[in-house]
């Protein structure tokens, strides 16, 4: 008896997902060892957090396909990117890098959609919500990293950037949440 749940287009867009969520975890570690070689410490720090919640990712996807009856596959991942050339440069494909997931996830929504597999739909949507954050977090780094002066930071404002983007939590304030008593 086949009690695998998910549809062949479904299984493997999932398992698709699986390995984009280990492929960002090693693109982070890459460029929390980049920051961490260019003194940035509490940058680093960020990004090695980071990798830990793109595992978390990967895991929650894998586990679904399993608990759906599927078949898990696990594939080689490609090698992270060259080193980026400045902080900007770092967290501008930092933050391509997640539109460019919530894209993929959006992929696994709208087939859902279309398949009118509810469980997936429904399962999709904590991922819809994580990437409000993940992308809400990384436009923070560049707001940030802008008001400290950009390029032309001083190594003063530079220092403080670190030092804050290292004591930042992992999570982020969401519209949602909002009130006029707590904005945010
Ligand atoms: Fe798993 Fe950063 O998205």
């Amino acid at each position: 008896m086949n009690t695998n749940r998910l549809s062949d287009k479904i299984q493997n867009m999932l398992n698709n997902q699986v390995a984009k969520e280990a492929e960002a975890a090693q693109v982070f570690l890459s460029y929390g060892c980049w920051a961490d070689s260019q003194g940035y410490g509490g940058i680093a720090n960020f990004f090695f957090r980071h990798v830990g919640e793109e595992r978390d990712h990967m895991m929650k996807v894998m586990q679904y396909i399993m608990e759906r009856g599927g078949k898990v596959k696990i594939t080689a991942i490609k090698a992270p990117p060259e080193d980026p050339t400045s902080l900007k440069d770092c967290f501008e494909k930092t933050f391509q890098h997640e539109v460019d997931n919530t894209t993929a996830i959006y992929e696994i929504v709208n087939l859902a959609h279309e398949e009118r597999d509810w469980a997936t739909y429904n399962f999709a949507q904590w991922f819809v919500k994580e990437q409000i954050e993940e992308e809400k977090l990384v436009m923070d780094l560049l707001d940030k990293l802008k008001i400290a002066g950009g390029d032309n930071a001083t190594s003063e404002s530079l220092f403080n950037l670190d030092r804050f983007i290292g004591e930042s939590p992992d999570d982020v304030p969401l519209a949602r949440d909002a009130s006029m008593d707590k904005p945010e």
